[in-house]
């Protein structure tokens, strides 16, 4: 809708169908209104998201304090900084039901466009001046410039990679400034360790940011069990500086992953190691939380005119019955993963189309933790299970085409095939997909970029290939998988997805995802053990802070372990723990067993397994930092911004950038496939990624 178009009765229905208030432009300009900046008042700071060609949701928290409770706040937006002319103007209500949190949808403005915007109080009392960006409009051709980021973890590290991006931005040329930031969730831990606990955890010191009002403890961490917990972590992590920076200068774009609600959360059920832990109160709680702080276009549940999610009464009880997209039909599951719906789309002028899905709320229960699968865990290999064993038990029933094994055989022992009658599972349910599918096929825009949370390229290293040195034995003949959790679990749901764009020849689809913790570039193919026929590309960007695979091998796995080698390289000439582990993924762990024996990479790759990753361009699990993508009509790029392991906040610049590697796939036709190519490069590469070949995908 343009600006010609949305009227403000239109405007009115949108911002309550959102549950927001509406700004609107003015019929005067400001007046002599002289606000005066009180930042303390607003200790959240501000945030503005979801920006369409004439519309933007605008945040924040008006907390009561010793001088007064104010229960309403004046909006104000301009396209300068004085505020001498407004481009919009409005009030909204504050109240404790909201946790004094402020949503407002400014419409009726530009496309394209820098606007500035603060909120009063009744005192005249202004939060700090935000900037935002509405997107830009529908036929506009210029490229597209944003980052991608995930995964912050506040107790264990330093948003350092905000301030990196925030200084660069304010040195980039006016056509490579950041238009806004997707975050990919996992925009805080609800894990929390009390340092009394667990002082550290790998190399990171625990920072005592919040106690939680009514959590629960298991094990040595601790858990939000309410609304007031939830809150509270929001509060919590938004007094970051770096965060509330970030959020301050540019629009966010926000999905949730898992530990916006629970860590091995699915639907509305947690799972702490001890069996599943119904908790639909619990997932309320975070989907009201998650609302009131992130400013989004999401739907929630309640009657459309509040301006507050108005939660469903469910109670925590078990799941017995499930359709066959494994939803749970319990009428409290139905409502808690109900009340509000995250995924949607967004474009950005011509070139662009932002589909983000949530691939937690709606999944079947991942393998990982069912008491059926535990047979079939590789116990004494770290961190990894059985490629060909997950792709039995993920497609159940449907597996080879209707023809499922009644065994399975591991280590050497035939067990029952527990999931030989069961449907596939599924991450995004039957309706998600269906939309989702559909926003493929109608989308015109070059570049359909999936905003996926978690990742689909395989990460896999070579097992059954150990040399008879090694004391171990891989107890399957096909690869090691690094985790179930994402899509590597839903392999049946993955190859559904991707024939659908190869056989109804949808170009242009460019996946972003975070939940790795790792930086990872690479061709996703229907089939991923032929790879030579790519339908999509895959960008998976490393954590904003959150310890990686690598640091946990290194500091997990001890010296004398067999395996130490296929993860850890202890580089002699510098005395540095390298990550071994991106050689394993890419190479084969002979080629990581060579090098740690010769100290020398040549020889290392000689002995590569040159089928264990055709598909991956680039991986670095060890990274930390974000990602910058620019797509204009020919060609997407993508470059993966490493700074150092953030343990300590660094302020001014951010501290060092490690490397920076941009990629580079070309727009292609219905009747190709796309082409990925390594495009520049400058710093330390990671172990691993030097000697990788420099274009993957159709020859
Ligand atoms: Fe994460």
């Amino acid at each position: 809708m343009t600006r010609a178009t949305m009227t403000r009765r239109e405007a009115i229905a949108l911002a309550s169908a959102m549950g927001a208030s509406l700004a609107w432009p003015p019929d005067l300009s400001a007046g002599r209104w002289a606000p005066v900046e009180r930042r303390d008042l607003f200790p959240q700071g501000v945030a503005s998201g979801d920006p369409t060609s004439d519309s933007v949701v605008l945040w924040t928290r008006r907390p009561p304090t010793a001088q007064g409770r104010a229960v309403r706040l004046t909006l104000e937006v301009s396209e300068r900084t004085d505020f001498e002319r407004l481009a919009a103007r409005g009030e909204a209500p504050l109240s404790a039901d909201a946790d004094w949190t402020c949503r407002v949808l400014a419409a009726g403005l530009k496309p394209g466009t820098v606007y500035w915007y603060r909120f009063t109080d009744e005192w005249g009392g202004s939060s700090r001046v935000g900037r935002t960006l509405t997107a830009p409009d529908d036929a506009d051709p210029r490229p597209v410039r944003f980052a991608f980021v995930s995964c912050q973890n506040n107790q264990l590290g330093a948003c350092n990679a905000y301030r990196r991006l925030i200084w660069e931005d304010d040195r980039a040329p006016r056509t490579e400034l950041v238009e806004f930031v997707l975050h990919l969730g996992d925009f805080f831990y609800e894990v929390l360790w009390y340092p009394e606990d667990r002082p550290q955890i790998y190399s990171r010191k625990v920072r005592d940011i919040l106690r939680y009002p009514d959590g629960e403890k298991h094990g040595d961490f601790h858990v939000p069990t309410s609304l007031r917990d939830y809150r509270a972590l929001y509060c919590a992590y938004l007094l970051d500086p770096d965060l509330q920076d970030a959020r301050a200068r540019w629009p966010f774009v926000c999905m949730a992953d898992n530990h916006d609600f629970s860590w091995k959360g699915w639907q509305s059920q947690e799972n702490y190691g001890e069996g599943i832990l119904p908790a639909q109160t619990r997932k309320v709680a975070a989907n009201q939380a998650w609302f009131e702080y992130q400013p989004a276009r999401v739907v929630h549940s309640g009657p459309g005119e509040l301006a507050y999610f108005d939660p469903p009464t469910v109670s925590d009880a078990p799941i017995h019955n499930f359709d066959d997209d494994g939803l749970g039909l319990e009428p409290g599951n139905l409502a808690a993963i109900g009340s509000l719906r995250l995924y949607r789309m967004l474009r950005w002028g011509h070139n662009v189309d932002l589909v983000l899905t949530d691939n937690r709320t709606y999944r079947s229960e991942p393998l990982t933790d069912r008491p059926k699968v535990a047979p079939f865990r590789p116990a004494q290999f770290p961190g990894v299970v059985a490629q060909d064993v997950t792709e039995i038990l993920d497609a159940g029933r449907a597996y080879r085409s209707g023809n499922p094994p009644a065994t399975i055989r591991f280590g050497g022992t035939d067990f029952p095939n527990p999931r030989k009658d069961s449907p596939p599972l599924s991450m995004l349910g039957g309706p998600q997909k269906e939309w989702f599918l559909n926003r493929l096929r109608e989308s015109g825009a070059p570049w359909k970029l999936w905003g996926n949370s978690v990742a689909m390229l395989d990460w896999r290293t070579d097992f059954q290939n150990l040399p008879e040195s090694v004391p171990l034995k891989w107890p399957t003949t096909g690869y090691a998988l690094f985790g179930d959790d994402d899509w590597s679990g839903y392999r049946h749901e993955r190859a559904e997805l991707l024939k659908v764009v190869r056989d109804e020849r949808i170009p242009g689809l460019v996946t972003l995802c975070g939940d790795r913790h790792a930086f990872l570039a690479g061709v996703l193919s229907p089939t991923p053990e032929a790879p030579g026929a790519p339908v999509a590309v895959e960008f998976v960007t490393g954590s904003i802070s959150a310890p990686g695979l690598f640091e946990a091998l290194e500091y997990g796995i001890p010296e004398s372990h067999p395996l130490r080698p296929v993860f850890v390289y202890r580089n002699p000439s510098s005395g540095a723990n390298d990550p071994a582990v991106n050689l394993s993924m890419t190479s084969g762990v002979r080629a990581s067993l060579a090098l740690s024996e010769t100290h020398d990479l040549a020889q290392a790759i000689k002995v590569k397994n040159p089928e264990v990753a055709p598909h991956i361009a680039f991986a670095d699990v060890g990274g930390h930092g974000y990602a910058i993508v620019q797509a204009d009509a020919d060609a997407l790029r993508v470059e993966f911004v490493c700074v150092t392991r953030p343990l300590e906040r660094r302020d001014g610049n951010g501290g060092p950038v490690v490397y920076r590697i941009t990629h580079q796939v070309e727009r292609w036709g219905v009747t190709e496939g796309p082409r990925l190519m390594r495009t520049s490069w400058v710093g330390v590469l990671p172990l691993g990624s030097v000697n990788q070949s420099q274009r993957f995908g159709r020859p």
